[in-house]
């Protein structure tokens, strides 16, 4: 049965106030964030920046991004019906663009 899950991810480049586009992505049950992240690339908005490559095996660890607040994997959490899910770039780290953060130690690391 085809469910609904309502995406409120965060987009921009670093700006001071947060700035999110709201989604409405239709997924089968298991299917994850990163499998409704695609789905809005390849439907709603094909400018998101996303950064993932193996993509399902918890393996590359390039998909981590905050989900609800709590550090995760986009390829492995699985989407949920009828509540928001909030999609935040890594904390702590400064935001390159939508959900893709800057992943190399800086120089004072
Ligand atoms: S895409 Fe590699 S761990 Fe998620």
């Amino acid at each position: 049965m085809m469910r609904i899950a309502r995406l409120k991810v965060r987009r921009g480049e670093g700006e001071a106030v947060p700035r999110y586009d709201e989604f409405a992505v239709p997924f089968e049950e298991g299917a994850t964030v990163l499998d409704a992240l695609l789905w809005i690339r390849v439907h709603a908005d094909p400018t998101l920046a996303i950064r993932y490559s193996c993509i399902n095996a918890n393996v590359c660890k390039t998909c981590t991004i905050a989900i609800d607040g709590k550090v995760g994997y986009a390829c492995t959490t699985r989407l949920v019906a009828d509540r928001q899910m909030t999609l935040d770039p890594l904390p702590g780290k400064v935001q390159l663009r939508d959900l893709v953060a800057e992943t190399r130690p800086s120089q004072s690391d």
